[in-house]
């Protein structure tokens, strides 16, 4: 069978290498379309590199612009690939710009399409990455879900009858980089140390860097965090506050540049805290049973937070005082599957049939 990858952004370069590596084992042909959403080195190569994935065999070059523009770029330069490998699947992963580019183009060609990380809900129709889930959610003919709670939105909206509970990939990675990583030092700035507290943070999504009085009250609380902050700066939250005139580095808080999986697995296994508007850093967090401080006011990986591992805290007047709340205690569940779903996402899509 021949299945072609759509990815273009960080966090699908994680949930593609197990993904690679469970085709290959099984003897599956694979196609890996990069769209070029992500193009810094170290937003997007160095993942390559360091979790073993094979070059894209397409890149489209497609960068960054407006959602509209980015998204029909990669749709319009999707038909060209498509004729071309003519895949049995197509195969997406999550909720960005990339996946909804991808999910149309199959459709549109008649190409069967299965949808990684199905089912998650923000209930928050003013994040982009919301209608790219809810949209790639109904147009695949194979929805790969990483949680029961997934499992029930795709049922609620009708959709059981291709629906499928995999696990999280993610699950499969952090297992693996965890036990590789855990006898190395941890890459800190100058003047943070291993064996002092401190917490490790990220922040990108657009509802908290694009709007300037945001921005600046998160970074402020930021800086009241009473460790020291590693702020792992992505490039849109480095633009955008270049742009609103606020200085990242203020307080306690330290910038550095995002890091490579595996040193932000280790980073974040010695850290007393995570701080983040990520997905995937919820999660992983989690996994490594580290505290975690989301910056929204709402998760998707709602487990973490039922579990008393992840606290939102979406007005940034209270984030220095979520931060500072007591450790939770022990939970021994895995709501996250046991470190094999890519296994089972690639069963599924054989089990579903060919083009
Ligand atoms: C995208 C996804 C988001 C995902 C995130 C992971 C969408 C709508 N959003 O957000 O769901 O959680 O990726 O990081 O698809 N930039 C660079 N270099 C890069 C990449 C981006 O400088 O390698 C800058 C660009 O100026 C760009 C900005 O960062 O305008 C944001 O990038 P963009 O692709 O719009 O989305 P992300 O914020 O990364």
């Amino acid at each position: 069978m021949k299945i072609l990858s759509v990815v273009g952004a960080r966090p699908q370069f994680v949930k593609l290498a197990p993904i690679a590596d469970a085709l290959r084992a099984e003897g599956h042909e694979h196609v890996i379309v990069h769209t070029g959403q992500h193009y810094d080195v170290n937003m997007s190569d160095v993942f390559f590199q360091d979790l073993g994935i094979p070059a894209p065999d397409v890149h489209l070059a497609i960068g960054s612009a407006s959602h509209g523009r980015q998204t029909g770029a990669m749709l319009a330069a999707m038909d060209e690939v498509l004729e071309q490998h003519s895949p049995d699947w197509v195969l997406v992963y999550g909720d960005t710009n990339s996946t909804v580019a991808g999910a149309l183009s199959a459709v549109k060609m008649g190409i069967p399409l299965a949808h990684l990380e199905a089912g998650l809900r923000s209930f928050n129709r003013k994040m982009p990455e919301e209608h790219n889930r809810v949209l790639t959610d109904h147009a695949a003919d194979l929805c790969l879900a990483p949680t029961d709670v997934a499992m029930d939105h795709l049922r609620r909206e009708g959709l059981a009858a291709s629906s499928v509970l995999v696990g999280d990939v993610m699950t499969d990675v952090l297992l693996k980089v965890r036990d590789l990583v855990q006898d190395q030092a941890p890459q800190l700035p100058e003047g943070v140390h291993a064996d002092q507290p401190y917490h490790l943070a990220t922040l990108h999504r657009a509802e908290n860097t694009d709007d300037p009085a945001r921005l600046g009250a998160i970074v402020a609380a930021l800086a009241e965090v009473e460790h020291p902050v590693v702020l792992l700066a992505h490039p849109r939250l480095r633009q955008r506050a270049g742009e609103q005139g606020i200085t990242l580095e203020q307080g306690s808080i330290r910038v550095a540049d995002p890091l490579p999986y595996p040193a932000l697995i280790r980073a974040a296994m010695s850290a007393a805290g995570v701080i983040t508007d990520s997905g995937g850093l919820q999660k992983e967090a989690f996994l490594l049973r580290v505290p975690c401080t989301t910056v929204r006011t709402e998760t998707e990986w709602t487990e973490t937070v039922d579990l008393g591992w992840n606290a939102l805290a979406g007005d940034p007047a209270r984030l220095t005082e979520v931060v500072a709340r007591p450790a939770p205690s022990a939970t021994s569940e895995q709501p996250y599957g046991d470190g094999h779903a890519a296994g089972r996402a690639v069963a599924a899509i054989a089990a579903a049939g060919r083009h």
